[in-house]
Protein backbone atom coordinates (compact mmCIF):
# COMPACT_ATOMS: atom_id res chain seq x y z
CA UNK A 1 0.00 0.00 0.00
CA UNK A 2 1.56 2.89 -0.61
CA UNK A 3 0.29 7.33 -0.16
CA UNK A 4 -1.22 6.39 2.91
CA UNK A 5 -2.92 10.21 3.92
CA UNK A 6 -6.30 10.35 5.48
CA UNK A 7 -9.44 10.37 3.20
CA UNK A 8 -12.39 12.89 3.48
CA UNK A 9 -14.82 10.37 4.62
CA UNK A 10 -17.86 12.16 3.40
CA UNK A 11 -16.95 13.44 -0.06
CA UNK A 12 -19.26 12.75 -2.61
CA UNK A 13 -18.75 11.94 -5.77
CA UNK A 14 -15.64 9.95 -4.39
CA UNK A 15 -12.17 11.76 -3.77
CA UNK A 16 -10.06 11.57 -6.67
CA UNK A 17 -7.80 9.30 -5.91
CA UNK A 18 -10.76 6.88 -5.80
CA UNK A 19 -10.26 4.58 -8.79
CA UNK A 20 -13.44 2.64 -9.63
CA UNK A 21 -11.43 -0.47 -10.88
CA UNK A 22 -8.04 -1.79 -11.77
CA UNK A 23 -6.34 -2.47 -15.10
CA UNK A 24 -6.11 -6.50 -15.00
CA UNK A 25 -2.72 -5.98 -16.35
CA UNK A 26 -1.94 -3.60 -13.59
CA UNK A 27 -3.39 -5.65 -11.10
CA UNK A 28 -0.74 -8.51 -12.19
CA UNK A 29 1.97 -6.49 -10.90
CA UNK A 30 1.29 -6.21 -7.23
CA UNK A 31 3.13 -8.43 -5.21
CA UNK A 32 -0.51 -9.57 -3.82
CA UNK A 33 -1.12 -11.27 -6.96
CA UNK A 34 0.90 -14.27 -6.76
CA UNK A 35 0.15 -14.34 -2.92
CA UNK A 36 -3.63 -14.65 -3.90
CA UNK A 37 -2.88 -17.47 -6.28
CA UNK A 38 -0.02 -19.45 -4.22
CA UNK A 39 -1.27 -18.73 -0.35
CA UNK A 40 -5.20 -18.04 -0.96
CA UNK A 41 -5.49 -20.30 -3.69
CA UNK A 42 -7.96 -17.74 -5.54
CA UNK A 43 -8.35 -19.54 -9.12
CA UNK A 44 -6.05 -16.90 -11.47
CA UNK A 45 -9.44 -16.24 -13.94
CA UNK A 46 -11.45 -15.29 -10.22
CA UNK A 47 -8.47 -13.03 -9.19
CA UNK A 48 -10.14 -9.25 -10.18
CA UNK A 49 -13.62 -10.30 -9.17
CA UNK A 50 -11.98 -11.11 -5.84
CA UNK A 51 -9.96 -8.09 -5.23
CA UNK A 52 -12.50 -5.64 -6.53
CA UNK A 53 -14.98 -7.05 -3.81
CA UNK A 54 -12.86 -6.88 -1.06
CA UNK A 55 -11.68 -3.67 -2.41
CA UNK A 56 -15.31 -2.17 -2.37
CA UNK A 57 -15.62 -3.48 1.37
CA UNK A 58 -12.60 -2.13 2.71
CA UNK A 59 -13.31 1.54 0.87
CA UNK A 60 -16.07 1.32 3.51
CA UNK A 61 -14.16 0.20 6.09
CA UNK A 62 -12.20 3.67 5.51
CA UNK A 63 -11.61 5.43 2.77
CA UNK A 64 -7.66 5.31 2.60
CA UNK A 65 -6.29 6.59 -0.51
CA UNK A 66 -4.24 3.57 -1.05
CA UNK A 67 -7.53 1.47 -0.47
CA UNK A 68 -8.70 3.80 -3.20
CA UNK A 69 -5.93 3.76 -5.42
CA UNK A 70 -5.63 -0.03 -4.91
CA UNK A 71 -2.45 -0.03 -3.44
CA UNK A 72 -3.06 -2.20 -0.73
CA UNK A 73 -1.56 -4.80 -3.11
CA UNK A 74 1.63 -3.75 -2.83
CA UNK A 75 3.83 -5.52 -0.19
CA UNK A 76 6.58 -2.60 0.82
CA UNK A 77 8.64 -4.79 3.33
CA UNK A 78 10.43 -7.02 0.58
CA UNK A 79 11.35 -3.84 -1.05
CA UNK A 80 13.51 -2.61 1.91
CA UNK A 81 17.32 -3.65 1.49
CA UNK A 82 17.41 -5.24 4.88
CA UNK A 83 14.50 -7.69 3.98
CA UNK A 84 16.66 -10.39 3.87
CA UNK A 85 18.38 -9.66 6.97
CA UNK A 86 14.88 -9.53 8.39
CA UNK A 87 13.53 -12.66 7.03
CA UNK A 88 16.18 -14.73 8.37
CA UNK A 89 15.94 -13.07 11.95
CA UNK A 90 12.40 -14.32 12.09
CA UNK A 91 13.33 -17.35 10.90
CA UNK A 92 15.65 -17.74 13.80
CA UNK A 93 13.32 -17.04 15.89
CA UNK A 94 13.37 -13.30 16.22
CA UNK A 95 9.87 -11.67 16.76
CA UNK A 96 8.08 -9.08 14.19
CA UNK A 97 5.66 -6.68 14.63
CA UNK A 98 3.59 -4.98 11.54
CA UNK A 99 2.39 -1.49 13.02
CA UNK A 100 -0.37 -0.18 11.59
CA UNK A 101 -0.40 -3.50 9.27
CA UNK A 102 -4.24 -2.65 7.91
CA UNK A 103 -5.21 -5.99 5.95
CA UNK A 104 -1.81 -7.45 6.77
CA UNK A 105 -0.64 -7.54 3.00
CA UNK A 106 3.22 -7.86 4.79
CA UNK A 107 2.50 -10.05 6.89
CA UNK A 108 1.18 -12.56 4.11
CA UNK A 109 4.71 -11.69 2.11
CA UNK A 110 6.64 -12.78 4.87
CA UNK A 111 4.96 -16.17 5.29
CA UNK A 112 4.33 -16.62 1.95
CA UNK A 113 8.65 -16.43 2.06
CA UNK A 114 8.95 -18.86 5.30
CA UNK A 115 8.20 -17.12 7.93
CA UNK A 116 7.00 -18.89 11.10
CA UNK A 117 3.57 -17.33 11.72
CA UNK A 118 4.20 -17.27 15.44
CA UNK A 119 7.11 -15.36 15.22
CA UNK A 120 4.91 -12.42 13.57
CA UNK A 121 2.47 -10.12 15.45
CA UNK A 122 -0.12 -7.62 13.38
CA UNK A 123 -1.30 -4.54 14.89
CA UNK A 124 -3.45 -1.69 14.27
CA UNK A 125 -6.07 0.47 15.97
CA UNK A 126 -9.28 -2.00 15.04
CA UNK A 127 -8.74 -5.57 13.76
CA UNK A 128 -11.86 -3.84 11.16
CA UNK A 129 -9.11 -3.81 7.87
CA UNK A 130 -6.80 -6.82 9.37
CA UNK A 131 -10.67 -8.49 8.86
CA UNK A 132 -10.84 -7.73 5.40
CA UNK A 133 -7.67 -8.84 4.92
CA UNK A 134 -8.73 -12.68 5.75
CA UNK A 135 -11.52 -12.36 3.11
CA UNK A 136 -8.92 -11.08 0.83
CA UNK A 137 -6.44 -13.58 1.29
CA UNK A 138 -8.86 -16.55 2.29
CA UNK A 139 -6.61 -18.17 5.17
CA UNK A 140 -8.56 -17.09 8.14
CA UNK A 141 -8.66 -20.43 9.45
CA UNK A 142 -4.87 -20.93 8.68
CA UNK A 143 -3.04 -18.18 8.95
CA UNK A 144 -1.68 -18.18 12.61
CA UNK A 145 -0.55 -14.44 13.48
CA UNK A 146 -1.64 -12.81 16.85
CA UNK A 147 -3.44 -9.44 16.36
CA UNK A 148 -2.77 -6.90 18.69
CA UNK A 149 -5.37 -3.68 18.87
CA UNK A 150 -3.51 -0.48 19.99
CA UNK A 151 -3.29 2.66 19.59
CA UNK A 152 -0.01 4.36 19.21
CA UNK A 153 -1.17 7.44 20.22
CA UNK A 154 -2.15 6.27 23.42
CA UNK A 155 -0.19 6.61 26.62
CA UNK A 156 -0.83 3.25 27.76
CA UNK A 157 -1.65 0.36 24.90
CA UNK A 158 -0.84 -3.66 24.99
CA UNK A 159 2.28 -2.82 23.07
CA UNK A 160 3.39 -0.81 26.37
CA UNK A 161 1.87 -3.64 28.64
CA UNK A 162 4.22 -6.68 29.65
CA UNK A 163 2.77 -10.36 28.10
CA UNK A 164 0.22 -11.79 29.03
CA UNK A 165 -1.81 -7.99 28.14
CA UNK A 166 0.68 -7.15 26.11
CA UNK A 167 3.72 -7.55 24.37
CA UNK A 168 6.08 -4.94 25.76
CA UNK A 169 10.00 -5.33 25.99
CA UNK A 170 9.21 -8.79 23.41
CA UNK A 171 9.67 -7.87 19.61
CA UNK A 172 12.71 -7.66 18.33
CA UNK A 173 12.27 -6.04 14.97
CA UNK A 174 9.09 -3.77 13.81
CA UNK A 175 8.12 -2.19 10.12
CA UNK A 176 5.76 1.09 9.83
CA UNK A 177 4.62 0.91 6.35
CA UNK A 178 3.09 4.33 5.69
CA UNK A 179 2.48 4.93 9.03
CA UNK A 180 4.77 7.79 10.52
CA UNK A 181 3.33 10.04 7.61
CA UNK A 182 -0.28 10.01 9.18
CA UNK A 183 0.88 12.48 12.29
CA UNK A 184 2.11 15.25 13.57
CA UNK A 185 6.07 15.57 14.49
CA UNK A 186 4.73 15.54 18.40
CA UNK A 187 2.40 12.64 17.58
CA UNK A 188 5.38 10.83 15.31
CA UNK A 189 7.35 11.46 18.67
CA UNK A 190 4.69 9.50 20.61
CA UNK A 191 3.99 6.61 18.36
CA UNK A 192 8.11 6.23 18.37
CA UNK A 193 8.72 6.30 21.79
CA UNK A 194 5.38 3.31 22.11
CA UNK A 195 6.95 1.55 19.77
CA UNK A 196 10.23 1.41 21.23
CA UNK A 197 8.50 0.06 24.57
CA UNK A 198 7.22 -3.08 22.16
CA UNK A 199 11.02 -3.91 21.90
CA UNK A 200 13.11 -5.65 23.71
CA UNK A 201 15.46 -3.49 26.15
CA UNK A 202 19.27 -3.09 24.45
CA UNK A 203 21.06 -2.72 21.13
CA UNK A 204 19.84 -5.07 18.31
CA UNK A 205 16.14 -4.26 17.73
CA UNK A 206 14.90 -2.07 14.73
CA UNK A 207 12.14 0.13 13.80
CA UNK A 208 11.53 0.66 9.77
CA UNK A 209 9.45 1.66 7.82
CA UNK A 210 8.18 4.06 4.43
CA UNK A 211 6.66 7.48 4.44
CA UNK A 212 6.24 10.23 2.33
CA UNK A 213 8.77 13.18 2.46
CA UNK A 214 9.25 16.56 1.51
CA UNK A 215 12.22 17.93 0.24
CA UNK A 216 11.29 21.05 2.02
CA UNK A 217 10.58 19.83 5.78
CA UNK A 218 7.65 20.75 7.58
CA UNK A 219 3.99 20.83 9.11
CA UNK A 220 1.57 20.21 6.09
CA UNK A 221 -2.37 19.33 5.29
CA UNK A 222 -5.46 20.14 6.05
CA UNK A 223 -7.87 19.75 8.67
CA UNK A 224 -9.34 15.83 7.70
CA UNK A 225 -10.65 13.42 10.07
CA UNK A 226 -8.27 10.35 11.22
CA UNK A 227 -9.43 7.13 11.21
CA UNK A 228 -9.34 7.06 15.07
CA UNK A 229 -11.82 9.39 15.27
CA UNK A 230 -9.64 12.60 16.07
CA UNK A 231 -10.00 15.84 14.57
CA UNK A 232 -7.83 16.17 11.01
CA UNK A 233 -4.43 17.49 11.95
CA UNK A 234 -1.78 18.52 9.78
CA UNK A 235 1.03 15.98 9.19
CA UNK A 236 4.63 16.23 9.45
CA UNK A 237 7.08 15.66 5.96
CA UNK A 238 10.71 15.29 6.95
CA UNK A 239 13.72 14.95 4.95
CA UNK A 240 17.02 12.75 5.85
CA UNK A 241 18.27 15.71 8.42
CA UNK A 242 14.85 15.89 10.01
CA UNK A 243 13.89 11.76 10.75
CA UNK A 244 17.61 11.78 11.45
CA UNK A 245 17.08 14.39 14.48
CA UNK A 246 13.41 13.10 15.56
CA UNK A 247 15.10 9.71 16.49
CA UNK A 248 17.87 11.48 18.02
CA UNK A 249 14.87 13.19 20.34
CA UNK A 250 13.44 9.81 20.85
CA UNK A 251 16.34 8.53 22.12
CA UNK A 252 17.24 10.91 24.19
CA UNK A 253 14.09 11.16 26.34
CA UNK A 254 13.87 6.85 26.23
CA UNK A 255 17.58 6.23 27.21
CA UNK A 256 18.62 4.44 23.62
CA UNK A 257 20.22 5.32 20.81
CA UNK A 258 19.36 5.02 17.34
CA UNK A 259 21.50 4.84 14.08
CA UNK A 260 19.24 5.29 11.44
CA UNK A 261 19.80 4.83 7.81
CA UNK A 262 17.70 6.56 5.36
CA UNK A 263 16.90 6.45 1.56
CA UNK A 264 15.04 8.49 -0.65
CA UNK A 265 13.16 6.44 -3.13
CA UNK A 266 11.59 8.37 -5.72
CA UNK A 267 9.20 11.33 -6.19
CA UNK A 268 5.57 11.47 -5.76
CA UNK A 269 3.50 12.96 -8.39
CA UNK A 270 2.36 16.26 -6.80
CA UNK A 271 -1.12 15.40 -8.57
CA UNK A 272 -1.71 12.42 -5.16
CA UNK A 273 -0.77 14.82 -2.40
CA UNK A 274 -1.97 18.61 -4.05
CA UNK A 275 -2.53 20.06 -0.80
CA UNK A 276 0.83 20.15 -0.50
CA UNK A 277 4.23 22.02 -1.63
CA UNK A 278 5.54 20.44 -4.22
CA UNK A 279 9.00 18.03 -3.50
CA UNK A 280 7.27 15.11 -2.03
CA UNK A 281 9.44 12.06 -1.88
CA UNK A 282 8.91 8.61 -0.94
CA UNK A 283 11.61 7.73 1.80
CA UNK A 284 12.61 4.32 3.17
CA UNK A 285 14.70 4.32 6.60
CA UNK A 286 15.72 1.49 9.19
CA UNK A 287 16.67 2.70 12.50
CA UNK A 288 18.88 0.32 14.32
CA UNK A 289 19.30 0.34 18.14
CA UNK A 290 22.84 0.91 18.89
CA UNK A 291 22.74 1.89 22.43
C1 LIG B 1 -2.20 4.19 5.35
S1 LIG B 1 -2.54 2.80 6.27
C2 LIG B 1 -1.09 1.82 5.99
C3 LIG B 1 -1.37 0.37 6.14
C4 LIG B 1 -0.20 -0.61 5.89
N1 LIG B 1 0.86 -0.39 6.83
C5 LIG B 1 0.30 -0.57 4.47
O1 LIG B 1 1.47 -0.25 4.23
O2 LIG B 1 -0.49 -0.89 3.61
C6 LIG B 1 -2.28 3.36 7.93
C7 LIG B 1 -2.67 2.37 9.00
O3 LIG B 1 -2.36 2.95 10.28
C8 LIG B 1 -3.41 2.67 11.17
N2 LIG B 1 -3.44 3.71 12.22
C9 LIG B 1 -3.86 5.00 12.09
N3 LIG B 1 -3.77 5.64 13.27
C10 LIG B 1 -3.28 4.74 14.16
C11 LIG B 1 -2.98 4.78 15.57
N4 LIG B 1 -3.17 5.90 16.27
N5 LIG B 1 -2.51 3.66 16.17
C12 LIG B 1 -2.34 2.51 15.45
N6 LIG B 1 -2.59 2.41 14.12
C13 LIG B 1 -3.08 3.50 13.49
C14 LIG B 1 -4.65 2.66 10.31
O4 LIG B 1 -5.70 1.94 10.92
C15 LIG B 1 -4.14 2.02 9.01
O5 LIG B 1 -4.30 0.63 8.99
Amino acid sequence: MAIGLVADTDADPPPFYYEKEIDPERLKEFDAYEILIKHSGIPEQDVLKHVTEQRDKAWNVFPYPCIGKWQFLDCEINKSAVYPEVLERIKSGQKYLEAGCAFGQDIRKLVTDGAPPANLIAEDLSDDLWSVGFDLFNDASKLGVRFIAADLQAASSPLTMPPPEGVAGTVDMIHASWFFHLFTRTEQVNAARNLIQALRPGPGTLIMGRQIGNKHPGEYGKKIPHKDGREGTTAYRHTEETWKQLWHEVGESTGSKWEVEHYDESEIDHKWVPFEPEGLIKQLWVARRVG
